[in-house]
């Protein structure tokens, strides 16, 4: 078995990335950029799995990719495309789907979040997303999967789809597992107004999360606004337990300022929030600002932009197809 760390990662292109996105993910993108191989996908499939308007969609894919540029991805150093531009990713997820089996599907908390009530009138893609997930980091042979917390379930099937497909068609190993990598201290930044809920791009609510593309006069309105406690920071961190929204702001300001929780907590003691509300304000501010001034300008140059993922198409299609060609011979497929 080949002992290369590959690493992928998708984004749907569904508009206004977060703070969510960025510290749960980008970040850690950029990061391992330094040590391994290392493939980032704008995962527009999946986006289409609830109806997205064409023009709309396509305006997204070039601003995830400026929000990849943005945050630090290199187009030297990685690979960076749009998933429906190889088609590898739809052929695998197909093959998928028939080693995949309806009740792990069946158990996937995601699905019945965004279904919502009605499931007999979500989207058959909605359904089985998580097989094309697979198939995204399978047809790379990925070892390493940087994402936040709300996917290690996928995740989690990814490698039960890998383990059965090595075990049906008689290869171990052919299919490494993938190790998810999940940020061990802020694997979910919760919504800024109700700190139960993840800061996600589909709250109704614009107040409820920090957009990368928010001005600074936006963030500071925004922490102003958000929940925390009507008592002074506690000396301790259990005294949070039930304050899901002031450990939620101070876990962020850990975060950026990379200090421990605990080291803030003990310099903070008895004061008022509004006190962590302006320190976070600033920092933010420093942090979010110029990232979303450079998306404002790749905007501006799409060509630039279509160009960075046409290369990006090339290079991952070249490693597409040769593992096509192993897994096609694996089935019998000729
Ligand atoms: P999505 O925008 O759903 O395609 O998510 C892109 C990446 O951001 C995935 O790795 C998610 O797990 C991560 N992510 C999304 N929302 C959050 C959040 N609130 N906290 C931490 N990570 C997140
Ligand atoms: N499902 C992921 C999300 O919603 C995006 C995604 C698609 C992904 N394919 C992937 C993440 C492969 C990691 C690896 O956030």
């Amino acid at each position: 078995m080949s002992s290369k760390k590959i690493v992928f990662s998708g984004v749907q292109p569904t508009g206004n990335l977060h703070l969510g996105n960025y510290l749960g993910a980008l970040k850690n993108f950029v990061s391992l950029q330094k040590e391994m191989n290392c493939i980032y996908c704008v995962v527009d499939l999946h986006a289409i799995t609830i109806f997205q308007k064409p023009r709309q969609l396509e305006d997204n894919v070039l601003e995830t990719t400026a929000t990849f540029l943005a945050s630090g991805l290199n187009p030297e150093k990685s690979i960076i495309f749009n998933q429906s531009s190889v088609s590898g990713h739809a052929e695998l997820a197909w093959i998928l789907n028939c080693v995949s089996r309806i009740g792990w599907l069946n158990r996937m908390t995601q699905f019945k979040d965004k279904a919502g009530s009605d499931k007999e009138k979500a989207s058959v893609g909605l359904y089985i997303y998580p097989n094309l997930m697979a198939a995204d980091i399978l047809l790379y042979k990925a070892t390493h999967v940087p994402v936040g917390a709300d996917q290690k379930q996928h995740l989690e099937l990814s490698r039960d789809i890998a383990q059965k497909f090595n075990k049906d068609f008689n290869c171990e190993n052919f299919f490494p597992l993938p190790e998810p990598l999940i940020h061990k201290n802020i694997s979910r930044v919760m919504s800024l107004r109700d700190g139960t809920k993840k800061m996600s791009k589909s709250e109704d609510s614009d107040y409820s999360r920090i957009n990368l593309k928010d001005s600074a006069d936006e963030i500071k309105k925004k922490i102003k606004k958000a929940k925390s406690d009507s008592e002074p920071i506690p000396s301790d961190i259990k005294s949070l337990q039930n304050k899901p929204e002031a450990l939620n702001l101070l876990n962020i300001y850990s975060e950026l300022t990379k200090n421990s929780i605990e080291k803030i907590i003990s310099e903070m003691a008895g004061k008022e929030y509004s006190n962590l509300k302006t320190k976070l304000t600033e920092v933010l501010i420093n942090e979010i600002t110029p990232v979303g001034k450079e998306i404002q300008k790749l905007l501006k140059e799409k060509s630039y932009l279509k160009n960075i993922l046409k290369k990006g198409t090339e290079k991952a299609n070249i490693i597409a197809e040769e593992n096509l060609k192993n897994i096609r011979e694996k089935i019998g497929l000729i």
